[in-house]
């Protein structure tokens, strides 16, 4: 099968890792490369593609056809269409993390399902999110691709909720010392470091924004 990249590959070793899985699903799957892999892999007996829009979803339909795995497809926003699915595993990745959140706090609380989590941006966001609805982080991994950093998240939902500092948000609490969380860091780094000048010049509390530059030197 074509390269996943090393974005969605680390999503696929993480699932890996939690494998094997009874029903997985990839929310905004678009061309369904995940989708494909995890049923080629063994990863999952049955993966379920769904995508807000029809587009992403034809092409999810062809990627499948061209490695002679069948998903299911449907046309869902969110995990709305899916109420049949009892999933054990789900992937939201390659969206924001507003976005993300939301649809899990739509989705409801749902322990038997191990979540795989790829924001684009607003990662503190999601942490937040998560860590004050009762999920918990099991695991962060980092990497790059086309020098960019990304951060992969696994939760589950306990029902208890997790105390954390300003700087767990941005930094997560797990703290690889390895070259992509060290880029991932110094991405939080400089957007930490604007935040502080725009406070600095608006006469704001700027105490949060310098201990965060401190922990992501
Ligand atoms: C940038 S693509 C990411 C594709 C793939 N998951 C990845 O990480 O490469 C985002 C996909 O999410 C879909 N999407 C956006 N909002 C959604 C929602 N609320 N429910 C389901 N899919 C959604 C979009 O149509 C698009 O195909």
């Amino acid at each position: 099968m074509r390269s996943l990249g090393n974005r969605l590959q680390t999503v696929a070793e993480m699932l890996r890792t939690y494998a094997p899985f009874r029903c997985l699903a990839d929310i905004g799957s678009d061309h369904a490369y995940l989708a494909v892999y995890v049923m080629k892999e063994g990863i999952a007996s049955l993966s379920v593609s769904s995508d807000i829009n029809e587009g992403p979803l034809d092409r999810g339909r062809s990627t499948a056809e061209k490695y002679g795995v069948k998903p299911d497809f449907v046309l869902s926003d969110g995990f709305d269409k899916l109420k049949d699915y009892a999933f054990d595993g789900a992937c939201i990745c390659g969206m924001g993390g507003e976005l993300i959140a939301d649809i899990l706090l739509r989705y409801g609380p749902h322990p038997d399902c191990r979540l795989f989590l790829q924001p684009m941006t607003a990662q503190d966001d999601l942490r937040k999110f998560l860590w004050e609805n009762g999920y918990e982080i099991l695991e962060e991994r980092f990497t790059r691709e086309r020098e960019k950093p990304y951060g992969v998240i696994c939760a589950v939902y306990t029902g208890k909720n997790t105390a954390y500092t300003y700087d767990d948000l941005f930094l997560g609490q797990f703290r690889p010392d390895t070259e992509d969380f060290h880029s991932y860091k110094a991405k939080v780094h400089a957007q930490a470091r604007k935040r502080r000048d725009g406070l600095l010049a608006t006469g704001g509390d700027t105490a949060n924004e310098e201990r965060l530059l401190k922990y992501s030197e």
